[in-house]
């Protein structure tokens, strides 16, 4: 077993407020939607404390953004340049993941350390990041001063549109931290993931795999 160093401390920094931040912002979320009939904060402190929230992501948003942008880790996001190659690799993951993974079958993604997602990793990361975190927040922000940012909102069908996407995303986000943690928990222990992603950084890698030996 070898151990990379796959996860630098900014990015280790960014996911455990990121990760913090998403609970507690369902957690408001839902005592916000669910006001009068679930009653564990008042309603104006989770007003407040949905909003200092939000604001604390936003910001945390660029650790993540800002350390891709100039660090040469960011190959670990980018495609395959052969779609043959990328379309082969992406349907083998998933036959491990619905079939493989339950026979014992070995994970078909070799991680290394300008490689360490499976195609599925890096497009649905690069969809959350790029796409629905940048998209809760817009529509966030554009909620927290619904008058000031009127004209905005106006622009893409009013409020009710802008609340309507906020929630749809709130959705999505429930239930993609499900699959995260579930899909997390799939290292060779239980905790291996979780524990290269929160605290040390390395993940372990089978000798005997080929990219390692690179
Ligand atoms: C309780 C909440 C969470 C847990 C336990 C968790 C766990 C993990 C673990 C173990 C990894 C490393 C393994 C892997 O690459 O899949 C990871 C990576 C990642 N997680 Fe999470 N996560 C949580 C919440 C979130 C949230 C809310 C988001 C986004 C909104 C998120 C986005 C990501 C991204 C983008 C990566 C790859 C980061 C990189 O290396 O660039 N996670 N997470």
């Amino acid at each position: 077993m070898t151990k990379i160093y796959v996860h630098p401390l900014p990015v280790r920094l960014w996911h455990g407020v990121n990760a913090s931040g998403f609970v507690l912002m369902i957690l408001t979320g839902f005592q916000l939607r669910f006001a009068g009939t679930l009653e564990l904060l008042s309603f104006q402190t989770t007003v407040d404390l949905h909003n200092w929230i939000g604001f604390v992501l936003i910001a945390n948003f660029f650790v993540w953004f800002l350390f891709y942008l100039f660090s040469d880790r960011v190959r670990s996001y980018h495609p395959d340049l052969s779609p043959r190659r990328q379309f082969a690799r992406t349907f083998s993951q998933m036959q491990y993941y619905g079939y493989g993974i339950f026979k014992g079958q070995p994970n078909p993604h070799k991680l290394s350390i300008y490689d360490k997602f499976n195609p599925l990793q890096s497009m649905l990361y690069q969809i959350v990041m790029l796409l629905a975190v940048p998209l809760v927040a817009v529509t966030g922000l554009l909620l927290w001063d619904s008058q000031l940012f009127a004209p905005i909102s106006a622009f893409f069908g009013g409020t009710r549109v802008v609340g309507t996407v906020h929630v749809l995303l709130f959705i999505f986000f429930c239930f993609f931290i499900f699959m995260h943690v579930y899909l997390g928990s799939l290292g060779h222990t239980v905790t291996a993931h979780y524990k290269a992603m929160f605290l040390t950084g390395y993940e372990d890698v089978h000798d005997d795999s080929p990219a390692d030996k690179s």
